[in-house]
């Protein structure tokens, strides 16, 4: 017998719970503010626009909808970047962010020239290990987060960057950072940059978030375009699970960014070459959706101001848990409840407090402290103020 997944089997140990008080604050998926999971209202408008074009169900091509990956790469790269007017980039649709991240592992492993290795932020998303394992691409870690000030080691990561084999991969967070809500500032992304470039390290951008983070979605995208400035060919994953919340269509892209169109040309026919025996090619319902809303200004409009809703509940939530908290009598410093962004809250609690949280209140989170922010509501804080106090004090 497996163990369970470390998210997704908090889920399932959450559905086993019969107490009407439990919470699940385990998987990064959003809830409304009644604790319900939120279809977009333009989602819902792009799915009768696809109905009522009463389109046939055949296979997609192996890369996936065609007009899905030209909207998705100018959402991640700008509609006027470089990339796009040179045509450099193969992009292809995938099975969501997971099934990027997967094929870009695939495509690394087959085709890096330099140093097979990947080196990932110490911490990261847990399925990362999993994923880069699968592919047969050893990991290292570069410092990231740092427990003493709950915020981004800096200066570490800086070290590591330069001290790291040359023609290295590095696998960066876009935004919005999984698990710790902790990202890089601008100026510091611009020196990330430059120290990337230096070295030849190979750039492969996570971009799972983009719009969460801020509430803005080019602003989101801060750090794969000022990479891109600065002349990297980066490799990217994005994922329209949460903001889109379309979490089961599995709609996601890979994209590599090449010398000039001839090369990226054969980039795409060698990913092709790799999606074919995995998959075949990728569910067209979710990329039709998405390409719905991309696609048509006035819509792509909403969904903006309705990630932006999504973004601004969270940060509300953030501000009553840690008020909520201090009226609760606690005396610890929990400003990186509110520093921290995206979805997640790194909250510091150590597994014996999250094994309290769990047998005694039903509060369902990771083990490692993270609590998605996404599934706190107006109705749950106190309750999750009132039991986070009580396993700390
Ligand atoms: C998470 O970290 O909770 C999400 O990215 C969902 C997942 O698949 O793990």
């Amino acid at each position: 017998m497996g163990p369970p997944d470390a998210i997704l089997g908090v889920t399932e140990a959450f559905k086993r719970d019969t107490n009407p008080n439990k919470i699940n604050l385990g998987v990064g998926a959003y809830r409304d503010d009644n604790g319900k999971p939120y279809v977009l209202p333009s989602v819902l408008k792009a799915e009768e626009m696809v109905k009522q074009k009463n389109m046939d169900k055949e296979y997609a091509p192996i890369s996936g909808v065609p007009e899905f990956c030209k909207l998705t790469a100018e959402l991640a790269f700008g509609p006027n970047s470089e990339p796009l007017k040179s045509n450099c980039n193969a992009t292809v649709q995938s099975i969501s962010g997971t099934g990027a991240l997967r094929l870009g592992a695939a495509f690394l492993q087959k085709f890096f020239p330099g140093n097979k290795e990947i080196y990932m932020p110490n911490l990261t998303w847990g399925n990362h290990t999993n994923i880069f394992t699968h592919a047969g691409l050893p990991q290292k870690k570069y410092r990231y987060y740092d427990p003493k000030t709950v915020g981004f080691d800096f200066k570490g990561a800086l070290e590591d960057l330069s001290t790291i084999p040359e023609r290295s991969i590095v696998l960066f967070h876009a935004c919005a950072h999984n698990p710790t809500g902790v990202d890089p500032k601008p100026e510091q992304w611009k020196e990330l940059s430059k120290v990337v470039l230096k070295r030849h390290l190979y750039p492969f951008f996570d971009m799972a978030y983009q719009g969460f983070a801020s509430g803005d979605v080019d602003r989101d995208a801060f750090a794969v375009r000022t990479f891109i400035e600065d002349g990297h060919k980066i490799a990217l994953a994005q994922s329209y699970a949460k903001n889109m919340g379309l979490y089961g269509e599995r709609a996601g892209a890979f994209s590599v960014l090449a010398e000039n169109s001839d090369q990226a040309a054969k980039v795409l026919s060698q990913i092709k070459i790799l999606i074919r025996p995995m998959y075949s090619n990728p569910p067209i319902h979710g990329a039709r959706i998405v390409a719905n809303i991309l696609g048509d200004p006035s819509l792509k409009q909403q969904w903006l101001t309705e990630v932006k809703g999504m973004a601004d509940r969270i940060i509300s939530v953030r501000t009553s848990l840690k008020s909520l908290l201090e009226k609760e009598g606690s005396k610890k410093n929990w400003s990186h409840i509110t520093d921290q962004i995206g979805m997640f809250c790194f909250t510091g609690l150590n597994q014996q407090q999250v094994e309290r949280l769990i047998n005694e209140f039903h509060i369902y989170l990771t083990k490692d402290g993270r609590i998605s922010m996404a599934g706190v509501t107006s109705k749950n804080v106190g309750y999750l103020a009132h039991a986070v106090h009580q396993v700390t004090k």
